[in-house]
């Protein structure tokens, strides 16, 4: 058995962190030695919420898991991967994304051979939650208490002005 260490990354954009994201990040955690949880901060136009904000919301979520830290990255997330000795990136699989994932996990191995992508199936209860999802719904006023961290509920409806 090798004694390396098992480092993962869990890669995102994470405008805002959901119950689904902190899911994964706690399966992971408890898969691999060490966990960087990273939100990719090149600037955008269509972000609610900017790399700072994005950030912090991420070291609060992951507060109560030791072995996790958060970064930032730009540029390619292969590059990311070994620049930091990383040897997996770990993202979670709803119903719908296979296609696109297998592609860019497809492409992620062709730019890193040592770089292993792993999915882990979100809970059923979380197979539906995405970003994009909860920012419409929130915008419109629903209701998207349970499904992202209350301090990230407090955030949305204060940047939404509701
Ligand atoms: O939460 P998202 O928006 O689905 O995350 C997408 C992300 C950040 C994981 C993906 O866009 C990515 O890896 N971006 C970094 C740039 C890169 O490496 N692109 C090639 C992917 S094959």
């Amino acid at each position: 058995m090798s004694d390396h260490v098992r480092r993962a990354v869990c890669p995102g954009t994470f405008d805002p962190v959901t119950n689904g994201h902190v899911d994964i990040f706690r399966r992971t955690a408890w898969l691999f030695d060490e966990v960087v949880v990273a939100a990719g901060v090149n600037p955008s136009k269509n972000r609610l919420f900017d790399a700072e904000e994005r950030l912090a919301m991420l070291r609060r979520a992951c507060a109560d898991l030791p072995n996790v830290r958060v970064d930032g990255f730009t540029g390619l997330l292969t590059d990311y991967c070994v620049d930091n000795g990383i040897h997996a990136i770990v993202k979670g699989l709803r119903t719908g994304d296979f296609d696109y994932e297998l592609q860019m996990a497809h492409m992620n191995a062709t730019l890193a051979a040592g770089v292993e992508t792993v999915y882990l199936p979100t809970t059923p209860q979380n197979s539906f939650l995405a970003s994009s999802l909860i920012k419409e719904v929130a915008s419109l006023g629903g209701d998207v208490s349970g499904l992202v961290p209350g301090f990230v509920h407090e955030a949305l409806l204060a940047r939404l002005g509701r």
